[in-house]
C-alpha cells in the first residue's frame, strides 16, 4: 500500500472519526444525564473550548508539514478546519436554540450590545467563505493566490476565538491566555517563515553594494 492511499483510505477516514470523539461523549452524557446541574453551560462551553481547539489545531498542519516534510499532513487541513466550522454552528445553535430559544428580539440586541459575542460572532462569520471555498473544484475556479489569502482569515478567526474567550472569563484568565500564547507562536511561525527570505535577501544586497558604496564616496 503507497503512502498516498494509506493517508487517504485509513488515516484519514481516523481522524474524521476521531474528531467526532468530543460531540458523540457530549451527546452521550446528554443522554444519559450524566451532564452537570447546568447542561446548557457544559454544551456551551465543551463546543467552545473544542472550537478553539480545531481552529489551532488546523494553524497547526502548516508548521508540522514544513517541520517535518511530511507533506501528507497537509491532507487533514481542509478536513480539521471543517470540524472547527462543525463545532462552532453547533456552539452557535447552542446559543441560539438552548440558550435564547429563537427569540430574534432578544439574540439580535445581544450580538452587538456584549463584546465577547459581537467578537465571537464576528470570528464565526469569518469562518463561513473559508467553508464553503473548501471543496476541490472552488479551490481550482478560484486559484492558488486568491485562496490562500482568502484562507488567511483564520488568522483572524484564531485572534477573535482568543479575544471572546478572554472576555466572557470572569476571574481565571490563565485558559485563554495559553490559548492566546499558542496562537501567537503559531501566527508568529508564519510571520518569520514570510519575512526570513525577504531579510536574508537584503542583508546579501547591503553586503554587495557596501563596499561599492564605499569606493563611491572615496572616488572624488
Ligand atoms: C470562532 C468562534 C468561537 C469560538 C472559538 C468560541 C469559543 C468559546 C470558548 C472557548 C468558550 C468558553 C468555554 C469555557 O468556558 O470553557 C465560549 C463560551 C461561550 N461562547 Fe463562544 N466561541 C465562538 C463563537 C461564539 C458565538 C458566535 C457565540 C454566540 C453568538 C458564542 C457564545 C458563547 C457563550 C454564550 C459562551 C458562554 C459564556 C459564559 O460561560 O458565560 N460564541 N466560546
Amino acid at each position: 500500500m503507497t503512502q498516498t492511499v494509506f493517508v487517504r483510505k485509513i488515516l484519514k477516514p481516523v481522524v474524521f472519526l476521531l474528531c467526532l470523539l468530543p460531540i458523540s461523549l457530549l451527546a452521550y452524557d446528554f443522554f444519559t444525564d450524566n451532564l452537570s446541574a447546568n447542561p446548557l453551560d457544559d454544551i456551551t462551553d465543551t463546543t467552545g473550548t473544542w472550537t478553539l481547539r480545531f481552529i489551532v489545531i488546523t494553524l497547526c498542519v502548516t508548521p508540522v508539514r514544513r517541520l517535518t516534510k511530511w507533506a501528507p499532513a497537509g491532507k487533514f487541513r481542509r478536513l480539521l478546519g471543517l470540524y472547527a466550522f462543525f463545532y462552532g454552528s453547533l456552539h452557535f445553535m447552542t446559543y441560539l436554540y438552548f440558550d435564547k430559544f429563537f427569540e430574534w428580539e432578544e439574540i439580535l440586541p445581544d450580538i452587538p450590545k456584549r463584546p465577547f459575542i459581537t467578537v465571537g460572532f464576528a470570528s464565526l462569520v469569518l469562518m463561513i467563505p473559508l467553508a464553503l471555498t473548501s471543496t476541490d473544484r472552488i479551490t481550482k475556479w478560484m486559484g492558488g493566490k486568491k485562496w490562500n489569502a482568502l484562507h488567511r482569515l483564520i488568522y483572524v478567526t484564531a485572534i477573535g476565538g482568543v479575544i471572546h474567550y478572554l472576555w466572557l472569563v470572569k476571574a481565571d484568565t490563565s485558559r485563554p491566555l495559553t490559548y492566546g500564547a499558542i496562537v501567537a507562536v503559531l501566527l508568529g511561525y508564519r510571520l518569520w517563515v514570510y519575512l526570513a527570505p525577504k531579510i536574508a535577501s537584503l542583508r546579501m544586497k547591503q553586503k554587495s553594494v557596501s563596499p561599492q558604496t564605499e569606493r563611491g564616496q572615496l572616488a572624488p
